[in-house]
């Protein structure tokens, strides 16, 4: 929270403490005109951490810096937020430490503006706000009324009871921060020869949604990713690969230093057994030609085998009994989830905007119905935070 030079800034320790309530954690940043307004001590009595106010600070520098601190951050709430805060932030300026932690947050950033009315109405004030709305800022009031100055009018920062409504309304939950999420998506590609391969219809957009929504749940991901034609998601780390091979020697290395393992590609089962230097020819005598297929090997089974192994998530895409072969899956296999989904028919599955899972695990199971892959993978990545949190407390009571 960063708090400017306004008779409002009161509100805003009441606003610290309801969001501590609701289970946030709060670091304030003042301005020097804040600080004629409340004391520092209010907001760090009130948050329960140091209150930061100098953009060059040695000690701060050493600890946690401007941009650590807006980096540390899910939501920055700038409240009140001055008429001269206004026009800083709409035009960039970065010449104290609140209008720095604005130019260098990347979070979702919400403004309380508080301030006379005449003020408010003024056109270049009007202007700024347009401006940071069209930047992507959320504006929340101000509210109409009394004000301390004496005049009535717009200009009252709204109440902190609705800018914390609001906050924990519009704030996704952060169900996997801090933890290391990988994620397979996409087919692999199985060579006959030079020119020619085995493949399937996965997309990659399961995988890809999941990698996204992951990410926007504070995990750190990486996404092993077969040949597909979609952008990778911003701050995943790619590792490209075409083999079900290639696949397997990827996820093995990785998957101990690793929470939670997705298994979302559609690996191939079996790939030749050979691949021909050469292009295979066309035989004038040879109506039929016939490949020898050798199975790959399980990524998912040997992932739920290793001794640190992640919480383990396989798919399943079936054509016939969903149920009996996920479940089947969940437990040959070993895995904590599996996710089903109906694929080969207009059902969703491969390459599609798209699908609908039946999720399974030991015990339970839940529908997630159909849906854009995008939203489907943030209901499963919820699940599957909410099912590792719950396994975990079991061991841990155990
Ligand atoms: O990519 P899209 O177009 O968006 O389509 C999404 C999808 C249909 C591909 C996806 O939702 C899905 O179902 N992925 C798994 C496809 C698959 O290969 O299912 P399976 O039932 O054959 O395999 C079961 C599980 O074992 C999967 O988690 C698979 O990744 C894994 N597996 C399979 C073979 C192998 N050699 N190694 C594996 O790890």
């Amino acid at each position: 929270m960063a708090v400017s030079g306004g008779i409002a800034a009161y509100k805003s320790a009441e606003l610290v403490r309801l969001l501590r309530k609701q289970g946030a954690k709060v670091r304030v940043v003042m301005t020097r005109s804040a600080m004629q307004f409340v004391s520092p001590l209010t907001f760090q009595a009130l948050s329960g951490n140091p209150v930061h106010s100098e953009l060059l600070d040695a000690d701060e520098e050493n600890s946690m810096g401007h941009i650590n601190l807006v980096r540390w951050a899910d939501v920055l709430v700038i409240a009140p937020a001055t008429a001269n805060t206004l026009a800083k932030c709409s035009h960039g300026l970065a010449d104290d430490l609140l209008s720095t932690l604005y130019l260098a947050a990347t979070c979702p950033v919400y403004v309380a503006p508080a301030m006379n009315q005449a003020m408010w109405h003024k056109t270049v004030t009007q202007e700024n706000i347009q401006k940071l709305k069209s930047h992507g800022v959320i504006i929340i009031g101000p509210e109409q009324g009394d004000q301390a100055c004496g005049e009535t009018g717009f200009g009252r920062m709204s109440e902190p009871l609705a800018i914390c409504n609001r906050l924990m309304d519009e704030t996704p939950t952060r169900c996997l921060s801090g933890l290391k999420v990988l994620i397979s998506a996409g087919p692999t590609r199985e060579p006959l020869d030079p020119v020619r391969y085995i493949t399937n219809r996965s997309s990659g957009k399961m995988g890809y949604a999941l990698a996204n929504a992951a990410l926007k749940a504070g995990a750190k991901v990486t996404l092993v990713s077969g040949p597909v034609m979609l952008s990778p998601p911003v701050n995943a780390d790619l590792i490209s690969v075409e083999t079900a091979a290639q696949m397997h020697a990827a996820i093995i290395g990785k998957a101990p230093a690793h929470d939670i393992y997705i298994g979302a590609a559609a690996v191939a089962d079996y790939s030749p057994m050979i691949t021909e230097q050469g292009k295979i020819k066309k035989q004038d005598d040879q109506t039929t030609l016939t490949l020898t297929l050798q199975k790959t090997r399980d990524i998912l089974a040997e992932v739920a085998q290793l001794v640190n192994r992640p919480f383990t998530v396989g798919f399943a895409a079936e054509t016939h009994d969903l149920e009996q072969y996920a479940k089947d899956k969940l437990t040959r296999k070993n895995l904590d989830m599996i996710a089903a989904n109906w694929v080969g028919r207009d059902l969703g599955g491969f390459d599609s905007e798209q699908n609908a899972l039946q999720v399974f695990w030991k015990n339970g199971q839940k529908n997630l119905a159909m849906t854009d892959k995008n939203q489907l993978a943030e209901q499963l990545i919820s699940l599957i935070a909410e099912r590792r949190e719950y396994e975990r407390g079991n061991k841990n009571t155990a």
